[in-house]
């Protein structure tokens, strides 16, 4: 079962904090109609030096670049924006939490064009533990190469993390729900590996790592480039290129990333174990070397933390 959203706190609606129950959309705000909006997933982490938020500048940036794909102007500068989100963790008294800014055409008419429809924003923050599950973590999932391909860059600007753009999600996640497995994994149009429905993929052989380049599609994943720096920091090659069905499966090892995901291991792809079906050497250490970084154990890459 996944769990319920809180009733309680308090959510940022253009400008305002207002009670959880009180952000409320109208049922013809055209966002809702045409899944015209922008969003971003974030994560602050309680550490002994206090709250941090993982990579606010790089998720407000993205926010910025996806609205600006979209012709959408988001009213707020983005260090208006970063200070809200701020306000929002502490207010909510929250010390580790996930947090959705969102920015959306609001009510005005029901046309496709969007102009002269408000542009809506909000942020919420709440209370969540692991995407896939702590057991997921350690012993990895297991996934399904989808049948749905992951969306292309003739037909929407994949590099947008934009609302309507979810719906390839969901119908890779429902397919994959259903046939029994924990998640997809989405292929571009061209037939190589692009990404989860909502986490980019790593394959490792013979410790280098491989991960699917922009070229596949991908949502260019913040915590895919923290995992880059920290893999080659450790002195571990890492190649970006275009990843075949045939290089997963025969890979040493298989690995997410996400906010949502972190370093999630994947031990199995349809019924083909990887490696030796469970956590890997070299997923374990990144894993380790993640969540130390996210705890504010390496001054090194402090730079990355955001004191709430
Ligand atoms: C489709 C998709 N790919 C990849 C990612 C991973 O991106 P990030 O690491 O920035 O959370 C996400 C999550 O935001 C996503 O929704």
């Amino acid at each position: 079962m996944v769990e319920r959203l809180p009733e309680e706190g308090k959510i940022w609606y253009n400008g305002e904090f207002v009670d959880w129950k009180e952000a409320k959309v109208h049922v013809l705000a055209h966002g809702l109609h045409y899944g015209s909006g922008v969003f971003e997933g974030i994560r602050c982490y309680a550490t002994e030096k206090g709250s941090f938020i993982f990579r606010l500048n790089e998720h407000v940036n993205r926010m910025y670049r996806s609205a600006e794909l979209y012709k959408l102007k988001i009213p707020y500068s983005k260090e208006e924006l970063k200070n809200a989100i701020k306000e929002t963790v502490r207010i909510n008294g929250l010390d580790a939490c996930y947090i959705r800014p969102i920015a959306f055409y609001g009510y005005h008419h029901l046309g496709v064009n969007p102009e002269s429809c408000p542009v809506d924003c909000a942020i919420a923050a709440w209370r969540w533990g692991t995407y896939l599950g702590e057991e997921a973590l350690e012993n990895g999932i297991r996934c399904t190469f989808s049948s749905w391909r992951r969306i292309d860059p003739n037909t929407l600007p994949v590099m947008a993390k934009a609302t309507g753009h979810y719906l390839n999600s969901l119908l890779a996640v429902l397919d994959a729900k259903e046939r029994g497995f924990d998640e997809a994994i989405m292929l571009d149009n061209n037939g190589y590996v692009a990404e989860g429905p909502g986490e980019n993929i790593f394959a490792v052989k013979n410790a280098t790592l491989y991960t699917p380049a922009a070229e596949s599609s991908i949502l260019p994943g913040i915590t895919r480039d923290s995992v880059i720096v920290l893999a080659r920091d450790t002195g571990y090659e890492v190649v970006e290129k275009p990843v075949t069905k045939e290089e997963l499966l025969s890979a040493d090892e298989v690995f997410f990333s996400g906010t949502a995901a972190e370093v999630s291991p994947i031990r199995e792809i349809d019924n083909v174990t990887i490696g030796e079906g469970k956590r890997g050497e070299v997923t374990g250490e990144i894993q380790r070397k993640f969540f130390d970084v996210v705890h504010a154990k390496e001054e090194r890459y402090m730079r990355w933390l955001e004191p709430v």
